[in-house]
């Protein structure tokens, strides 16, 4: 193991607290910092940020897409071209960027989502850094796949992926390395003693975009109450991407809390900074994005505090959970099958409860945050070396 302080470079893609940014935040806060000094760029002030710099991590902001920020899934051709007049700008963040890593001796940039990933092309042939891509996404059906995946092969010299099902977009590649997220244990546990007796309350908790599955979600929370009337549902987060197509999310939901007579048995608790106090309250939590998820942390931060979850199959999920064990799986999109299983879990306490030990147990074998730094910092020696 090298004596010498490597300086690092985590570049972000997205300024608010999702489950990339959440990922970047616990990395970079549990790295050993008498090996590694970690400088993060954000492209503006946001939750991220305030967290960094609430850490004590150099935090740089610099919208270094300029308008491109804005581009995403949702976005027209319209919308590309116009963003093509940010490139002088691009190219100024590019040049100043390296400049600044350069005399930072900056000896790995280590770039998560697209558009991170895509600056960093930029700076390759400026700075004397190693470069990894950590991909947190399934990116073979965006539009801009084939790009990318030539770039994956020239740029980087290492892609971490969070899961086998995101290896699998990269069959037989020699540079991708799975390395699962991790949770703190200590952070993420169990509220001692177990919460008393009282009403039931299932929960979702994500972004509030529209692949998260949140009509399911209340079509199934109806089909509970007219079983269980006393049952409570909770819909933790809010809108936080500010890429074309995600606003307005927030509001066709609250509309379809109250068409469905809801709206007193669901409660819309906003953006949680601090997600364990609300996970410790749950006895159910829902994951039943429509679309496969790469990872999926709520999973892991539910089963780590205890809770069984219930999540719909398709991508990372069935790495995650152990259906029957620690929670259960139902098909992507199915409110009748998903309520069916929250009615098993909630009407057998003695299940969940069983349930939710072997969650934990999951979580603190496979999914510990030491373990994933622990890799990454094996990472970084290798290709310091
Ligand atoms: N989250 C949060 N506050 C909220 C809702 C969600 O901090 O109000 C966090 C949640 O704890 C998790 C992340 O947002 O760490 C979501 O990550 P996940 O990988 O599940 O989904 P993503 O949104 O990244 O697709
Ligand atoms: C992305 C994925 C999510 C994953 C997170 C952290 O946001 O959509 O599934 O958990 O990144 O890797």
């Amino acid at each position: 193991m090298s004596e010498r302080v490597h300086n690092i470079l985590q570049i972000s893609t997205g300024a608010e607290l999702g489950g990339a940014e959440r990922v970047l935040l616990d990395v970079v806060r549990t790295l050993d910092r008498r090996r590694f000094r970690v400088h993060v760029l954000v492209p503006r002030f946001g939750r991220l940020a305030e967290a960094l710099r609430a850490a004590g991590i150099p935090t740089l902001i610099a919208e270094y897409w300029g308008r491109g920020h804005r581009l995403g899934r949702y976005s027209s051709w319209r919308e590309y071209a116009r963003a093509l007049l940010s490139l002088p700008q691009v190219g100024g963040q590019i040049r100043a960027i390296a400049r600044r890593a350069n005399e930072m001796s900056v000896a790995v940039i280590h770039a998560h989502g697209i558009k991170a990933q895509m600056f960093s092309v930029g700076l390759a042939p400026l700075v004397r850094a190693r470069i990894i891509w950590h991909v947190h996404d399934f990116l073979r059906h965006r539009r801009f796949w084939r790009i990318f995946q030539t770039l994956a092969r020239l740029v980087p010299d290492l892609l971490i992926v969070p899961s086998h099902a995101v290896a699998r977009e990269f069959p037989r590649w020699e540079n991708v390395r799975i390395i699962p997220n991790g949770v703190d244990l200590e952070e993420f546990a169990p509220s001692s003693p177990r919460r008393a007796a009282g009403s039931r309350r299932v929960g979702m908790i994500g972004a509030l975009a529209p692949w998260k599955g949140h009509f399911v979600f209340l079509q199934a929370a109806e089909r509970v109450s007219r079983v269980l009337p006393d049952v409570e549902f909770l819909i933790v987060g809010d809108e936080i991407y500010d890429t074309t197509g995600h606003r307005g999310f927030r509001q066709a939901v609250e509309r379809e809390v109250a068409r469905r007579g809801l709206s007193s048995r669901v409660h819309f608790t906003g953006f949680c900074a601090d997600i364990v106090p609300i996970l410790q309250k749950l006895d159910v939590v829902v994951h039943c994005s429509l679309e496969p998820e790469p990872f999926g942390r709520v999973l892991v931060e539910a089963m780590a505090c205890g809770v069984p979850v219930v999540a719909a199959r398709g991508g990372a999920t069935e790495e995650i959970v152990r259906d029957g064990e620690s929670g259960l799986l139902v098909p992507p999109g199915d409110a009748e099958c998903l309520a069916e299983a929250i009615l098993t879990l909630l009407r057998d306490p003695s299940q969940l409860a069983e349930m939710g030990r072997s969650a934990r147990a999951q979580a603190e074998c496979a999914f510990d945050l030491r373990e994933q730094v622990r890799r990454i910092e094996e990472l970084y020696e290798s290709l310091l070396a």
